[in-house]
């Protein structure tokens, strides 16, 4: 795979480079926990560009956009929960220069005017523009060529900084590296080191932490560092299922009870530590106890290589955080190698200072069926490349 970062040496500055990112960050996320990850986790590839002279065109998608029913037709209605023009003025606030929203050409139903793209052909060196969501044209998630055309078009070459959405079949994830020279931008390629680092050369004690929802999503994992990882620790929706498989009482708490035979299955490796004491609000388990933090701590403080994907609580509520925060406070603290990821468990980390041993992670499914083992479209599309050349 080509990784931009071996363009260091190169003057960009006839370059138009579009840069596939992943800014699919709800409304509600983006009000409580200030600058983002996944915006602030691009801001290194767009000045890396720009630095170099390049104007930069960013491509994203923004949640699952219903009533999406041909390539031709932009929807608008819901466009306020899904618009992302308000990242222009957060990348242009972190970015520090103008960041200039480009709207789809709702008139003639295409991803951008004439008019946008003379604009961004005649823009200063340097310039930086975002476009509307790519998810209000039914093509993107049909892998349809057809819908990426006008980007491969003005551009020169393409630039996939989005792991998050890497594991999505989409127009400007995987179509569009046929259309135009691609590389990995400096994001994509951190989080594949990091992943290939934590799957091929873990240490032991091996310590694997599994929060979110559901048990199901987890499986992957599971299977994959059950044979390696030395402790499963189970929280959240996961160790409701555990728990339940034990015969023990979850009140109304969430759990998946076609799960049970499997949970009971990987209880017998004897790797798996559920919580001792729990957080219960309105008969639902919603973290972990203080307990369980002061044991999880000393687990982690031994540990050499530490996966930790989903929060162990309702991570958006402070007042269910406090396991999950005790996770990343022990993380932060340790000398081991550890990549974090999964929904909203970055949140954990908000005020805590991080060393360079911890790594996290923009993706949440992506990271999940990386670790898996499973193919990325996105970074296998890049992988059959052979990397930024003369547009053809
Ligand atoms: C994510 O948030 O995991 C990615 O942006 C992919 O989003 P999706 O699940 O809506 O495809």
């Amino acid at each position: 795979m080509k990784n931009l970062s071996a363009l260091y040496d190169r003057n960009l500055s006839e370059e138009i480079v579009i840069v596939r990112v992943d800014l699919n960050i709800n409304n509600k996320t983006l009000r409580v926990s200030g600058p983002n990850l996944r915006v602030t986790s691009i801001i290194p590839t767009i000045k890396f560009l720009t630095k170099r002279g390049a104007k930069v065109v960013l491509v994203s998608h923004r949640g699952r956009p219903a009533g999406v029913t041909n390539n031709q037709r932009p929807i608008t209605d819901n466009i306020k929960e899904f618009t992302l023009k308000p990242f222009a003025k957060i990348l242009g606030g972190l970015l520090k220069k103008d960041v200039s929203f480009i709207p789809h050409d709702t008139k003639e139903y295409r991803l951008f005017s004439d008019a946008s793209a003379e604009k961004i052909k005649k823009a200063s060196k340097g310039s930086v523009f975002l476009l509307e969501n790519m998810r209000f044209f039914a093509g993107e998630e049909k892998n349809d060529p057809a819908v990426v055309r006008p980007l491969a078009e003005l551009g020169t070459f393409y630039v996939n900084d989005a792991f998050a959405v890497s594991h999505r079949k989409n127009a400007s994830v995987v179509a569009i590296t046929k259309l135009l020279p691609s590389c990995a931008g400096l994001l994509l390629e951190k989080e594949v080191f990091h992943m290939d680092e934590a799957i091929n050369n873990h240490k032991h004690p091996f310590v694997v932490i599994l929060g979110g929802a559901k048990m199901t999503d987890k499986m992957g994992l599971i299977k994959r560092f059950i044979g390696k990882a030395d402790y499963f620790l189970a929280g959240g929706g996961v160790a409701n299922t555990f728990f339940a498989a034990d015969g023990l009482p979850i009140g109304d708490s969430i759990y998946e009870s076609h799960m049970i035979p499997v949970a009971k299955k990987i209880m017998k490796t004897n790797k798996v530590i559920m919580p001792m004491d729990v957080a219960i609000f309105e008969r639902k388990i919603v973290d972990n106890g203080p307990g369980t933090t002061d044991e999880w701590v000393e687990i982690i403080k031994n540990a050499k290589t530490i996966i930790w994907n989903g929060p162990v609580g309702v991570i958006e509520n402070k007042k269910f955080a406090k396991g999950s925060v005790g996770i990343a406070q022990a993380i932060a603290k340790s000398k081991a190698f550890s990549v974090v990821g999964g929904g909203e468990t970055a949140l954990a980390f908000t005020g805590v200072p991080l060393k360079k041993n911890t790594f996290l992670s923009t993706g949440g499914g992506a990271m999940l069926e990386y670790l898996s083992g499973i193919k990325l479209p996105g970074i296998e599309a890049l992988r059959e490349k052979k990397g930024k050349g003369k547009k053809k």
